[in-house]
């Protein structure tokens, strides 16, 4: 059920979510013990309140775990069946880290399809993440025929215009912190993307804002998802066709 292989996402605030909840519960123990005699109703009050503290932290720090080790991965599946592909297509998985979508759609490649990840290679948003690692991933699942990696930039790709049949990703875009900089991603996507080529984009934060940007680049049939509770935070599917 459980899958390491794709890394945990977001190790810096897995870490923060267990230093909350561990001081949460310190703090919760060391005010009942010293408050008990003299304020046993204050002892109480604080005791809850940073238990309630605590364990919300823990649920979400768990709930993170499940999303990278077994959640990402039944969603990755959807994503890959519904795009339906015919085997010959050109593909770009964008921060494709680890490999997730990329392999399983490189899966689906038969003889002219080509599965391409780009990524920057951050360890602050994936564990262990490092083009090393994903190639290890590539050779293991014995698809080097039809996979390949650039390292780059998803603001500016290093591709031709018109180069890609179908454009994916899962949980990278979000990482770009300014909106301006995020339309210019979907300005990059548009460009590399053929005419008539389509995209599919999991993520848990932006998504409308996504949709946004493909409809004023004139894109059709831009849609999103319902909210999939499987990942934490959950997570939308965002589809269109240029
Ligand atoms: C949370 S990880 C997700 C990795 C993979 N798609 C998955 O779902 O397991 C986000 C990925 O986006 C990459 N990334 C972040 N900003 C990027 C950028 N501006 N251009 C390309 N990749 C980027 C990171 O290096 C990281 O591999």
């Amino acid at each position: 059920m459980f899958n390491k292989a794709y890394g945990i996402d977001a190790p810096p605030v897995i870490r923060h979510l267990a230093v909350v909840a561990i001081v949460a519960f310190i703090i919760a123990a060391g005010s009942y013990i010293v408050l008990e005699i003299h304020h046993p109703i204050w002892a109480i009050i604080l005791l809850i309140l940073f238990l309630m503290i605590g364990i919300w932290q823990l649920v979400m720090l768990l709930w993170m775990l499940y999303s990278s080790l077994a959640g990402k991965m039944i969603m990755r599946d959807k994503l890959i069946a519904d795009l339906q592909l015919n085997g010959d297509e050109i593909l770009l998985d964008i921060g494709c880290g680890r490999g997730l979508l990329l392999i399983a759609a490189a899966k689906q490649l038969s003889q002219g399809g080509l599965a391409v990840g780009l990524d920057l290679w951050s360890k602050a948003d994936l564990s262990a993440n490092s083009e090393q690692q994903t190639i290890a991933l590539i050779q293991k699942e014995q698809i080097t025929d039809r996979t390949t990696l650039k390292t780059g930039d998803m603001r500016q790709m290093p591709f031709a215009d018109e180069q890609f049949d179908v454009i994916i990703s899962s949980m990278a875009i979000h990482n770009i912190a300014k909106t301006a900089e995020r339309e210019q991603a979907f300005a990059e996507i548009t460009r590399v993307l053929k005419p008539g080529g389509k995209i599919a984009l999991l993520d848990f934060q932006f998504t409308k804002e996504y949709m946004r940007h493909l409809k004023a680049l004139g894109w059709s049939h831009v849609h999103r998802s319902q909210r999939y509770w499987r990942m934490f935070p959950p997570v939308h599917i965002v589809r269109g066709k240029k």
